[in-house]
């Protein structure tokens, strides 16, 4: 009878690993593209998905469920923070999303109401788990995360400048005609207009980009426009189709796999700043060390003077936006 097991006889019972398990909260165009790009490679053996509209919810949900056949078996399912207890990682992609022409720090008073409510529900049902922040502007809303929850600033990670990091090398790839993953180079600070592209540290196979490429030759208006590709796409893309999801998604899910892998990645998420660049209690993206702890370095990149003064203006774009926080 296919329908009956027995475990008669068995003198020892079976090694379970504990299940990988993650809580996505919101189930909009980038909660989704998170959902859809880790459910494809496979990283969590259980995902929640949470939302405050339970009919939309229902439908993302069921739509992923039907592509269970298609990849390796995956426990998706509709639920409540409630159901998150033994998450290792709880990722927050909810709130309000920029308009055509607004910034991403126009967010800032709407998403920090969203954060009040949701940020004490979280560490009260998932105690476990790391807390990795989408929602824009990302790096104040790892701030807010990080003072609400009262865990250690390693455990609370914003998605910062990931994605541009990934804009600057795919642009940059391009110009060079190499695969992007043989290009090393980081956009720093801010996730956000006063971000910082380090053009000093651009390299192939330790070759420095503006040694090789400049020859005596002026590449400064190339650079210039690579760079405000990188610091526009997202005005690009929204004036476009309304929002980024996919690029957000695959990003989200390399940070999800340098924390469950325990990795010891070096990716450029945001996290709490001290005593680093002579900056202080603010988050913002650094080259840092992503494993399952979360954040445990922060890697002290040797910067130009003039790299050093726009990092420091991006950090008080940042802290002069923490000030205003009604807490
Ligand atoms: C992005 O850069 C909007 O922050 C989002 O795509």
């Amino acid at each position: 009878n296919l329908f009956t097991t027995s475990s008669e006889g068995e003198s020892t019972s079976p090694i379970v690993r504990r299940p990988r398990k993650g809580v996505i909260v919101g189930a909009g165009q980038v909660g989704m593209a998170c959902a859809y790009s880790m459910l494809i490679q496979n990283i969590f053996d259980e995902m929640v998905i949470v939302d405050v509209n339970q009919h939309k919810l229902e439908g993302e949900v069921m739509d992923l469920l039907h592509g269970l056949p298609f990849v390796e078996p995956t426990l998706v399912r509709a639920g409540t923070l409630a159901d998150g207890e033994d998450a290792d990682i709880v990722i927050i992609t909810a709130g309000a999303k920029q308009k055509p022409g607004e910034t991403r720090l126009d967010l800032v008073n709407r998403n920090v109401e969203v954060f009040k409510g949701l940020i004490p529900e979280v560490v009260k049902c998932c105690p476990k788990a790391v807390l990795l922040i989408v929602t824009n502007p990302v790096d104040i809303m790892t701030y807010v995360a990080l003072k609400l929850s009262g865990l250690p600033s390693s455990s609370v990670i914003g998605s910062g400048t990931v994605l541009d990091t990934a804009r600057f090398r795919y642009l940059l790839a391009q110009k060079l005609e190499l695969d992007p993953r043989s290009l090393h180079a980081y956009v720093i600070g801010e996730h956000g207009d006063s971000e910082v592209p380090v053009w000093s540290k651009v390299n192939i196979a330790g070759m420095n980009l503006l040694d090789v490429e400049a020859e005596g030759k002026d590449i400064n208006p190339l650079l210039q426009d690579i760079f405000a590709q990188v610091k526009n796409a997202a005005y690009e893309i929204i004036q476009r189709k309304g929002a980024t999801s996919y690029a957000i998604g695959l990003g989200v899910a390399q940070i999800v796999q340098a924390i469950l892998r325990n990795q010891n990645r070096v990716l450029t998420v945001s996290t709490l700043i001290q005593n680093i660049h002579e900056i202080q209690n603010v988050c913002l993206s650094l080259p840092c060390v992503v494993n399952r702890q979360g954040v445990t370095r922060v890697l002290n990149l040797s910067l130009t003077q003039a790299e050093l003064q726009q990092l420091q203006h991006s950090s008080q774009v940042l802290q002069q936006t923490i000030k205003k926080l009604k807490l």
